[in-house]
Parts: C-alpha cells; sequence; structure tokens
C-alpha cells in the first residue's frame, strides 16, 4: 500500500505528495523516478523523485495537474493511497566534484533537479541555481533551493516576481558577464531544455538534461519512451532519463509529445462525460 501520507498545494495545480515507500525510499539516488497510477484503470505516469527519507521511508512527489493522469492523482488525498507505484527507475544522476554547477529549473522541472542540486552540493560544488515560472504563483521551491545554493536568480516570464525573463535570459546574462560554468543542469519543458543547449554549446559547457517523455512500462519493453541521442534511438526508462543535452535531438522529442496531444484531450473530455453521468448530472 502506498499511502498519501501527506499532500500540500504549493502553487495553482501543483501538488507535492510525501508517499510512504520503504523500498523506494531506501533505494533512490538523485535522478531517479518512480512509475505510478493512481487508480487500478489509471494509465502509467513517470514522476521524478524529488527527494527521500531513509528513515521514516517516505518519498515526495511534485506533480503539475496537465493530463488526465496527473488530475486523477490530484483527486487523492492524505491517507489515500495509489494503485501502484514503481521503482527507483533510471540511472542515477552522476554525482562529482566537477567545480561550478548551474542548475537551471523551469517551472514544475525545478522540483526535478532539486535532488540533484543537493547531491552535487554535498559533492563540494559550488551551486548557481536558476529557477523560472510563469508568473509569481507558480514559483515553487525557492526557499529549499536557496537554503542549497552560493547563488540564487528567481525569474518570472512577466516579472511579478524576481526578474523578468526566462531562466535562459539570466544564464545568457551570466555568461555575457565573462562567468565560466564547469556544467549546466536543465529541468523543465522541452523547449526550455532544446534553449538551454543551444546557449550552452557556443560556450562549450558540457549540460544534462533530464528527459520525461510518454512512458508505459518504465522498464524498457514497450518503446514509448524513446528519444533520439547522438542519432541513435535510445529508451528513455532504462538508458535515461539524463542525457549529454547537446546530443539529444528535441525537435523529435517535441513532436512525439505533441503527438498524443489530442487523445489525451478526447480522453479527459470523455471521463469528465462519465463522471458527470455516474454522479447523475448528464444523460
Ligand atoms: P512552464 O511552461 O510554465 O515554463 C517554466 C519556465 O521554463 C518558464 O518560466 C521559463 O523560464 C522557462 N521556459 C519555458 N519555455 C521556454 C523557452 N522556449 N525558452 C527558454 N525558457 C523557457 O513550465 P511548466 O508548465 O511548469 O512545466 C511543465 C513541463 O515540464 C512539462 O512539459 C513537463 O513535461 C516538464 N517536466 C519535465 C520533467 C523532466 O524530468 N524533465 C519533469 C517534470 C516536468
Ligand atoms: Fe517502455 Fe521505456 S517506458 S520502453
Amino acid at each position: 500500500m502506498y499511502k498519501i501520507v501527506e499532500k500540500t498545494k504549493i502553487a495553482p495545480d501543483i501538488f507535492k505528495f510525501k508517499v510512504y515507500a520503504p523500498l523506494v525510499a531506501n533505494k533512490f539516488q538523485a535522478g531517479q523516478f518512480i512509475v505510478l497510477r493512481p487508480f487500478d484503470d489509471s494509465e502509467r505516469i513517470p514522476l521524478t523523485i524529488m527527494e527521500a527519507d531513509k528513515e521514516d521511508g517516505t518519498i515526495f512527489l511534485v506533480v503539475k495537474t496537465i493530463g488526465l493522469t496527473t488530475k486523477q492523482l490530484a483527486e487523492l488525498n492524505q491517507g489515500d493511497a495509489v494503485a501502484d507505484l514503481l521503482g527507483p527507475l533510471g540511472h542515477p544522476s552522476e554525482i562529482d566534484n566537477f567545480g561550478t554547477v548551474v542548475i537551471v529549473g523551469g517551472g514544475v522541472g525545478t522540483a526535478v533537479s532539486f535532488a540533484v542540486a543537493e547531491s552535487l552540493k554535498e559533492a563540494g560544488n559550488r551551486i548557481v541555481s536558476i529557477i523560472g515560472a510563469r508568473d509569481k504563483d507558480f514559483m515553487i521551491l525557492e526557499d529549499e533551493f536557496t537554503e542549497i545554493s552560493d547563488e540564487i536568480y528567481v525569474m518570472t516570464d512577466d516579472g511579478s516576481y524576481g526578474k523578468k525573463g526566462f531562466v535562459t535570459q539570466q544564464l545568457l546574462d551570466l555568461y555575457e558577464q565573462g562567468r565560466h560554468f564547469d556544467r549546466v543542469i536543465a529541468t523543465g519543458p522541452l523547449p526550455m531544455m532544446r534553449a538551454t543547449v543551444e546557449l550552452t554549446r557556443k560556450y562549450k559547457t558540457p549540460t544534462i538534461v533530464s528527459l520525461n517523455p510518454i512512458m508505459v512500462d518504465g522498464i524498457g519493453m514497450c518503446g514509448g519512451c524513446r528519444a533520439v541521442v547522438d542519432g541513435k534511438i535510445v529508451f528513455v526508462c532504462v538508458d535515461g532519463p539524463e542525457f549529454d543535452g547537446h546530443q539529444v535531438d528535441f525537435d523529435s522529442l517535441i513532436r512525439r509529445n505533441n503527438a498524443y496531444r489530442e487523445i489525451e484531450t478526447q480522453k479527459e473530455h470523455d471521463c469528465l462525460l462519465d463522471a458527470q453521468i455516474a454522479k447523475g448530472i448528464k444523460k
């Protein structure tokens, strides 16, 4: 039973779940993820583990309700249990003393990079964090990142909090000030990661991205999560989820992710209709 021990709304449509999963918590290393189903008949979704508490056997997940399954998950509350949960999956992040590492976190992707940033800090790196959100209300985990960062820059698209602009604008500003970085870790929407790697390529900074494609089994059997990296097909669930960002074919990933948007919207509409019929609101 993977019981939800705590559920907190940390921004509009963004929830932080603390889930009792002792075996997963015990084995977890930064960068790994789980695949879960909220209900028995739900689809499986991959979620990166934000952090784990090995002492009390819990893991923390940050979820934005962007599709049917994440909305189903958000319906669950403290005391409920998710139908199943598999993990930890994927390779852990490479943790070493690289020097100065920039963490670029966009939107809900900010949560994904937290455990990696924390581990890199513990390994002796200087951490420069650039976190961004569309506006003040969507800004998440600023306090947590402030605690583990040597420098932090907070960006909003509309300038309602921190500095106005995308996270990549701040990274460019730092490069233009003559700063040198030993590594960049970028996590967030695909266009953000693509823009980050285009920039870091120019400055020859090794860049790691964490990919979050559609996944079905999460164990390398279905091919659902395939991506093209260095001209070769990889399965993100078993070969990743982190890759050398300069080798990732972002255009094909974006096309693939968009291909299922229409079906997802239709399915969401059908489920809503079923629920209304069940409640007698519609016939
Ligand atoms: P969002 O669209 O609100 O964007 C967040 C920030 O990313 C923006 O404030 C901006 O700073 C930056 N950004 C967005 N587009 C950009 C662009 N074209 N160029 C430069 N910077 C840009 O983000 P959201 O809705 O919170 O994020 C959801 C996305 O994150 C989903 O697409 C989801 O798949 C992805 N995600 C990725 C992972 C992962 O492991 N990589 C995990 C969870 C979610
Ligand atoms: Fe099936 Fe990766 S999710 S191969």
